[in-house]
């Protein structure tokens, strides 16, 4: 018994200093505690990317290369829960067609209303299954 009470006195102190130690590595400690999916990682990587090229775009220039890893949004592999249905596929097809549309120097429409045609699209998925990320995405959006 009195083992047990000094265990739980020390997993108490442990829990305490790592806390108030390094109060700004908590969200990084919250994020180790599950493994992300590998959709979960590429939908992060696109939301970076895009927000680079919202970037370029603002200041102006304009982006020529499509991101080629973009399409594993075809085959990156979902978090247990989710399956892989129809309604989804037809949004990456969706997806990715309109994503290209940034990078075709051709297009007769402006590059922000092309940029956001493809946030919408990312939002117009996300509607359908994983409503959670929708208030960072329409971040994206070019006012
Ligand atoms: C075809 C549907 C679809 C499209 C298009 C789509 N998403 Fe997602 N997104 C999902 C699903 C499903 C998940 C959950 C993935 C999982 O849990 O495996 C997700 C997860 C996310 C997450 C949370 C990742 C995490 O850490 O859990 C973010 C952020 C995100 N998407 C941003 C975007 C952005 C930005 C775009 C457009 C550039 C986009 N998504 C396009 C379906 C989509």
């Amino acid at each position: 018994m009195k083992h047990v009470l000094l265990f739980f006195c020390f997993t108490f102190l442990l829990s305490c200093t790592s806390k108030t130690k390094q109060e700004e590595t908590k969200e990084k400690k919250v994020y180790d505690m599950y493994e992300p999916s590998e959709m979960a990682i590429l939908m992060n990587q696109m939301y970076a990317h895009n927000l680079k090229i919202k970037k370029e775009i603002l200041a102006g220039e304009i982006p020529t290369e499509f991101p080629t890893d973009f399409l594993n949004i075809h085959t990156a592999e979902l978090s247990d829960f989710k399956a892989r249905n129809q309604k989804f596929q037809s949004f990456s097809a969706l997806f990715v067609s309109a994503e290209k549309e940034i990078f075709n120097t051709a297009s007769s429409l402006p590059i922000e209303d092309r940029f956001n045609n493809a946030v919408n699209v990312c939002i117009s998925c996300h509607q359908t299954e994983c409503t959670g990320p929708i208030p960072r995405i329409k971040k994206l959006l070019i006012q």
